[in-house]
């Protein structure tokens, strides 16, 4: 045991030529020399990793924090993170800018449309998909009840708006720019669709 670990001590340490080893030790020497030097190479690179990793840290820590102070930068992040709405209770003061959109008043719509192109621009974002309980157009299950209730009802409801059991179908579809003819091909449109 123990001249086993001289042998392996001196190969190790030792010059070749003040070394009095066995030829076949002499043989691995090669193969040891590539080993030390692998280990090397290793230590250098984590080194390396450790420098690099080091950097990025004083960065994020010097750089990074700087950055954030910036007015611009803060401005940027409080646009992007700000609530899409605001939730005002009864009583509540609205403080919040009008919309610039809620100033353009809609266009008077100069040409007549057609019940299906009144269904395509003002009810089909709900009545398409049944966005907060509205009867989908083609659903004639949703639609016999409503259809019985006679059309006079429906362009009715239709035009002046209507609350159910299923939700609350707001005057023309809150397109105001319609006119009552038009809604009323509207409904027509969609009974045809769904009967
Ligand atoms: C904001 C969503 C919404 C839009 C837009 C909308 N509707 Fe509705 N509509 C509803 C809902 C919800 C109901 C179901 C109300 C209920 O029965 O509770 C409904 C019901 C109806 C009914 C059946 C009323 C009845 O008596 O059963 C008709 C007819 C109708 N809508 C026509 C239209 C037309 C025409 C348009 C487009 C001009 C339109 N809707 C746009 C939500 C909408």
């Amino acid at each position: 045991m123990e001249t086993r670990l001289v042998a392996a001590v001196t190969c190790y340490i030792m010059p070749p030529t003040l070394r009095h080893v066995a030829p076949e030790q002499d043989l691995n020497r090669d193969q040891k020399f590539f080993d030390r030097y692998s280990l090397v190479l290793g230590v250098l690179a984590a080194i390396a990793l450790a420098l690099l990793v080091l950097t990025l840290k004083i960065a994020d820590l010097t750089q990074g924090v700087y950055i954030q102070d910036i007015e611009e930068y803060q401005a940027a992040v409080n646009k992007r993170i700000q609530p899409l709405s605001d939730v005002y209770l009864p009583g509540e003061q609205h403080t919040a800018p009008t919309p610039v959109t809620a100033a353009a008043a809609p266009e008077p719509v100069a040409t007549v449309m057609t019940g299906p192109q009144v269904y395509n621009s003002a009810c089909i974002a709900c009545h398409g998909t049944g966005v907060g309980g509205a009867p989908k157009v083609g659903d004639s299950a949703a639609w016999a009840a409503r259809i019985a209730q006679g059309i006079d009802v429906l362009h009715n409801h239709a035009i002046h708006g209507f609350t159910g059991s299923d939700g609350v179908m707001p005057p023309k579809g809150g397109r105001m720019d319609l006119s009552d003819a038009e809604a009323e091909d509207a409904v027509d449109y969609m009974v045809e669709q769904s009967k």
